[in-house]
């Protein structure tokens, strides 16, 4: 049995608290729970049955004062390296919610803390464990499609700044992409199973969205095997959705094309007597894949098991491709993301 500290409890730490958390109950015992603000402290606080005593409005005091084995970190990615720093301190194993940062620079800081602590550390990258995702993986596994040559990704959904959740966000500059494209960017690399090499792309608004900055982001990525990725992310769609848990995938394949839309359905397409579909897959739903997995691995590790694929060692490959498309993105120019990681050292 752990003992586990939650940091943040607002609109997704509630999930953790109400959802994720009361589901491994058998395994962590909930000692502490950190929010700087009252309300979403004590919900959470109530939810996972912590006493008064063990609620800080300081991640500070409660890491310094509690004896736990695992902290939880589910504040915004800019307010993260002083609870990485504090909880690595004190020796504690910390998963992460996604993006491991709100920059570069914050990131790799994050993994030098981790590791000089020699912590176990790992990152919330959940969108891998999803079951269509890993039914879309098998298809591809299929030796009749032989080598990919293209995909096309799209995340796709009709949003007003007060519909869009997390309005905020909307409002820093350039966090759509690390909060909310990153998770489409590790995708890409889940499917090729390779890093990128470059990035190029663009980002824009339009005058009739309601968010005043960027709502669009277009991006061109070449993958290290030759692999070409267009990436479209749109909050102002008003035709087909793919929303969040719903993006749409097409892999060209040497064999065929293989089709993942909003309806779940895998289509596998090949150019027979005029481009038919010649299979559909439908995965079988699991309800508790995603945080689910992730946190039931993390506990493996914890318990002596294998490392999960997300650790810092693999996670920051994916921020190396998010802070090198937001550069793109500013300067206009490609940017070379092998470089990026090549001058990390890491
Ligand atoms: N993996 C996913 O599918 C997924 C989905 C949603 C959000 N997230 C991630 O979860 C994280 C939190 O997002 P959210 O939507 O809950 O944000 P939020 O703003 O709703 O909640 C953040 C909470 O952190 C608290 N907080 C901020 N600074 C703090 C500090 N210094 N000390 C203590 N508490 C502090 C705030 O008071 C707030 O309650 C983000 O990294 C986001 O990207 C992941």
């Amino acid at each position: 049995m752990y003992r586990g500290v939650l940091v943040g409890a607002g609109g997704f730490g509630g999930v953790w608290a109400r959802q994720f958390l009361p589901h491994f109950r058998d395994r962590v015992d909930i000692v502490g729970v950190a929010d700087i603000e009252a309300g979403a402290r004590d919900r959470a606080a109530l939810a996972l049955g912590v006493p008064e005593e063990q609620r800080y409005d300081s991640y500070e005091r409660m890491l310094a004062e509690v004896e736990a084995d695992i902290c939880f970190l589910v504040i915004p990615p800019a307010a993260r390296t002083g609870a990485v720093r504090a909880a690595a301190g004190r020796g504690m194993a910390i998963l992460c919610e996604k993006p491991i940062a709100a920059s570069w620079e914050q990131t790799l800081e994050i993994g030098e803390i981790a590791r000089a602590a020699g912590i176990k550390f790992a990152i919330m990258q959940n969108y891998r464990e999803q079951s269509r995702i890993r039914a879309l993986k098998r298809v591809l596994q299929r030796p009749e499609l032989r080598k990919i040559n293209l995909i096309e990704s799209r995340f796709a959904v009709n949003y007003t700044i007060d519909t869009a959740g997390g309005a905020f966000r909307h409002q820093i500059p350039d966090a759509f992409i690390y909060e909310g494209a990153e998770h489409h960017l590790d995708q890409i690399r889940n499917l090729t199973g390779v890093d990128a090499d470059w990035v190029q792309g663009h980002q824009w608004g339009q005058s009739w969205s309601t968010f005043g900055g960027s709502t669009t982001l277009a991006l061109l990525i070449r993958m290290s095997n030759g692999v070409m990725v267009t990436y479209e992310m749109n909050h102002v769609e008003r035709g087909p959705q793919n929303g969040w848990h719903s993006e749409y995938y097409r892999i060209n394949t040497e064999g065929g094309t293989v089709v993942l839309d909003a309806d779940d359905v895998i289509r596998i397409v090949q150019d027979t007597t005029g481009g038919e579909v010649v299979d559909e897959v439908t995965p079988v739903p699991d309800a508790h894949d995603e945080h689910y997995a992730l946190i039931g691995q993390f506990l493996d590790w914890m318990d002596g098991g294998a490392a999960p694929f997300n650790v810092f060692e693999d996670n920051v490959r994916t921020m190396a491709l998010t802070f090198a498309a937001v550069e793109a993105t500013h300067t206009g120019e490609r940017v070379d993301v092998g470089a990026l990681l090549a001058s990390s050292r890491l």
